[in-house]
């Protein structure tokens, strides 16, 4: 008997690159591979209730954020149906109530496309096992959520799984792809296991550069060769790193990821600064604080004025008070949200 409705319900948290993604080519293929921690706070949770329906011709679904209906996700959402339409026979056959609520504040400056895509990619999976009866290996599965994610938006293919997640083909990681994200096989030190991320609100509003037009910058961009071989160059560089526990390397090496992230908007053709001026005052204040206390304490950006402020969690009662003293102030309301590393998605 064909399954005529179900539903399914999984969250996923956001990620925080330490290497950057920054220019993909066509169907999400980076430019270059990155690597990131996965969250454990901040997270969507979806639920997606499929009813079967006559059969009909295009995709058939309702989204809804915290309880309110939301159209103006709908084409972003009509544009991932398209791109896994060939990965699902079911999609035309049912229609999805898709309700989705996020644990960080929206409009908070938080990208929730990596933890969003990821929980619907999820989901997706979910239901297609449902309807074929099949039972999948889990290894499986999370490779195809994290390939389908990527679809959605290309970081949220490293949201599925933790600790730390690389994606993009290189000579580093043996099994590396451009397609999906996969564990980071390496040794790691005790240093880097629990990691904390205090995200820094500087400011909630709306993104000033999507990430779609922020990737196709790289294109022609005068410094892409150079860059995308850079992002190479860190991934070996980090291995030694990660390996030996050298927090001041480390820092050097994800704070040089941040800023050439931004070197690379600020001299791209439209060209944007996505700082602002207290992101800088945090940046001085930390390096000040840094070069007084001698504690590990850095810093990374995401393509926005926010600020994730990284530090291991042994000197985690020091820095916190630095930040409460000292950083809060340059936030917009004083908001900020206490974070760490993570170890992926989970069905509910
Ligand atoms: O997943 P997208 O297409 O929104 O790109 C995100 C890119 C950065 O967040 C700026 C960097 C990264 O690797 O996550």
């Amino acid at each position: 008997k064909t399954i005529q409705h179900g539903k399914v319900t999984w969250e996923s948290p956001s990620n925080i690159a330490l290497i950057k993604y920054w220019g993909k080519k066509a169907n999400q293929i980076p430019e270059n591979p990155s690597i990131s921690f996965t969250l454990n706070n901040c997270k969507t949770i979806t639920t997606v209730t499929y009813s079967l329906k006559d059969s009909g011709t295009d995709f058939d679904f309702d989204v809804f954020l915290d309880g309110d209906k939301k159209d103006d996700f709908k084409p972003k959402i009509a544009t991932f149906f398209k791109r896994v339409e060939g990965y699902f026979s079911f999609l035309k056959d049912f229609h999805f109530k898709i309700e989705t609520s996020n644990t960080f504040p929206h409009s908070s400056g938080i990208a929730s496309s990596a933890s969003g895509m990821s929980a619907l990619a999820l989901c997706l999976l979910s239901i297609e096992q449902s309807l074929t009866k099949s039972e999948m290996l889990d290894e499986y599965f999370k490779k195809k959520a994290s390939f389908i994610a990527r679809l959605g938006s290309g970081s949220a293919c490293r949201s599925i799984e933790g600790d730390l997640i690389v994606w993009g083909n290189n000579d580093i990681v043996n099994g590396s792809s451009d397609l999906y994200g996969v564990k980071y096989p390496f040794e790691v030190h005790e240093n880097f296991k629990d990691y904390q991320d205090t995200i820094l609100l500087v400011d909630k509003g709306e993104k000033q550069v999507s990430s779609t037009v922020g990737h196709n910058l790289m294109h022609n961009h005068p410094y892409a060769h150079s860059r995308f071989q850079q992002a190479h160059d860190n991934l070996q560089k980090l291995k030694p790193i990660l390996e030996s526990g050298d927090l001041i390397a480390f820092i050097d090496l994800i704070e040089s990821e941040a800023l050439t992230l931004h070197a690379m908007m600020m001299t791209s053709m439209p060209y944007f600064i996505l700082m602002k001026p207290n992101t800088l005052e945090i940046i001085n204040k930390i390096w000040t604080f840094r070069k007084v206390s001698g504690l590990p304490v850095g810093f990374t950006l995401d393509a926005g004025a926010n600020v994730h402020v990284l530090y291991p969690k042994k000197d985690a009662n020091a820095i916190l008070e630095f930040i409460k003293h000292e950083l809060v102030a340059y936030c917009e309301n004083r908001q900020y949200i206490c974070d760490q590393i993570g170890f992926g998605a989970q069905q509910i």
